[in-house]
């Protein structure tokens, strides 16, 4: 088995956005990953509804959204019309998570949730027959190409306890400082999706970088 590969565009040249979606598009990548910062919920701002607009004309993966921002239940929408395949919310920033889920399905899209690495995997106990994905922060959100925090390992044997006993059909995302020298072991533990950004970009062959994360057999 090979995992699901997301390349992180947070770490793409802005100024040729086709160029690299281009290159996602012809690599064996599975997902396109969408950062969506708001200045608030974490100290950075990325990009939004538009980008997220364009990059779908183009792409040729499916979208996944990562939200980091406050009141998302006002976005979501916006989001899903824009082309997100995937639309994920920070348990931390949802009075009403429950809820906010269930918006995300109601627009026939996958619905995930990230938790930063504070947060413990027990949280999503009574979501976690309810979702799609569960986004693993492995580095505290806001920038790409920070140091991968080693607890994480613990959170996804964790996580990966808890969706087996319940029989929940969600996948378990890593987000933040993948690359070679982590990917295996991540797998090994129980992950499913690998979020790479500046291991991905910051590579000569991005390509290749890419091909490297899927052939790792599991
Ligand atoms: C961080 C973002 C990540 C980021 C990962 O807030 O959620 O998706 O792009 O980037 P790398 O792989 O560079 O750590
Ligand atoms: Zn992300």
């Amino acid at each position: 088995m090979s995992a699901l590969i997301a390349p992180s565009i947070l770490s793409a040249d802005f100024a040729n956005l086709q160029r690299d979606i281009e290159m996602i598009n012809s690599s064996n990548a599975d997902w396109i990953h969408i950062d969506v910062m708001d200045g608030r919920f974490v100290p950075n701002i990325s990009m939004g509804i538009p980008v997220v607009e364009a990059v779908n004309r183009i792409a040729r993966k499916p979208l996944d959204v990562h939200l980091m921002i406050v009141e998302p239940e006002k976005f979501v929408e916006a989001f899903a019309k824009a082309g997100a395949r995937v639309i994920s919310v920070h348990e931390e920033a949802c009075n009403h998570l429950h809820r906010n889920i269930q918006q995300i399905k109601s627009l026939g899209i996958q619905a995930g949730v990230a938790i930063n690495p504070h947060t413990p995997v027990s949280v999503l106990e009574n979501v976690l027959m309810d979702i799609d994905l569960v986004c693993l922060m492995s580095v505290n959100p806001g920038f790409g190409g920070q140091k991968f925090i080693e607890n994480t390992y613990e959170k996804i044997k964790a996580l990966k306890g808890m969706i087996v006993s319940m029989g929940s059909k969600a996948k378990i995302e890593i987000d933040g400082g993948v690359s070679m020298t982590n990917a295996a072991k991540l797998l090994g533990y129980g992950a499913d999706v690998l979020v790479a950004g500046n291991s991905v970009f910051s590579s000569p062959q991005p390509i290749k970088a890419i091909e490297e994360l899927k052939s790792i057999q599991y």
